[in-house]
């Protein structure tokens, strides 16, 4: 099974065809990082012109539809996603569960979804601040787990083609990064919560922190036990920002 680390840039809805040209870094700066899995989540207007823009790098969406095609305007599904060269999708991000409503059901058709077309799978999972200040926080996330990480995908997990990213919710786009000591316990929760459902095979499913990543602050974070990669937002924008964290990842790997 692979342990590289994976670092996966998650631009948002941020990115015009003139980034091409930090893609473009990235994937050139990525061959001197081979011990390191590297990915980039553009928009979705983007995914296919990045997708020809690089070759060592993973190209991904942000969220698919639970249908392949049909009467659903606006969306976009799996099978599109797969279709322009993807390789991946994040589901069920907390902007997306606020923004769109989205939830853990949802999220798992969606996984569902995307594993039938052939897509990897990143889901997104984490706890709010009332949650965390209430002592809710490993409950929360444990039950979004359970939820929205599709049970009878025991061959996607085995395949390694599931990941899990822990955000919490207060600390995405805050630079308010959460302590390395609650990453750890999280991340053992959640690693918890994969065993009872995949048995062995959950030590396929790589468990991302994201939240406030930066150069600074990502060599505590990945050296961290439990944790097998970071989901990078802000600093993904930038190759002077995201190289950093793939730097760090491969020096924890070293
Ligand atoms: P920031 O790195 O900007 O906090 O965003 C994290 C995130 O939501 C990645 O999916």
């Amino acid at each position: 099974m692979t342990k590289r680390p994976y670092i996966v840039g998650n631009w948002k809805m941020n990115g015009n065809r003139a980034m091409l040209a930090e893609a473009r870094a990235i994937d050139r700066a990525a061959q001197r990082y081979p011990d390191v899995e590297i990915a980039l989540a553009p928009p979705a207007p983007l995914i296919g012109t990045v997708r020809e823009a690089v070759t060592g790098i993973g190209v991904g969406g942000q969220d698919c539809h639970t249908a392949a095609k049909g009467a659903h305007t606006g969306d976009v599904s799996a099978a599109m996603l797969a279709d322009i060269g993807a390789d991946f999708v994040i589901l069920g991000h907390s902007e997306r569960r606020r923004d769109h409503g989205e939830n853990d059901v949802l999220v798992r058709a969606k996984a569902e979804a995307a594993l039938a077309a052939g897509l990897s799978v990143i889901i997104c999972v984490g706890e709010t601040l009332d949650e965390r200040d209430s002592g809710k926080a490993e409950a929360v996330v444990s039950a979004q787990i359970d939820g929205s990480v599709p049970l009878g995908e025991g061959a996607a997990v085995a395949a390694g083609r599931v990941a899990v990213a822990y955000e919490p919710v207060w600390a995405i786009g805050t630079g308010r990064v959460a302590a390395v000591e609650d990453v750890v316990a999280m991340h053992a929760a959640a690693g918890a919560r994969l065993v009872a459902a995949f048995g062995e095979d959950a030590v396929r499913v790589r468990i991302l922190y994201g939240g406030s990543v930066n150069g600074e602050n990502a060599i505590g974070l990945l050296g961290a036990p439990g944790v097998g990669g970071a989901l990078v937002g802000g600093a993904s924008l930038t190759a002077d920002a995201f190289l950093p964290i793939v730097a760090a990842a491969s020096q924890v790997s070293a």
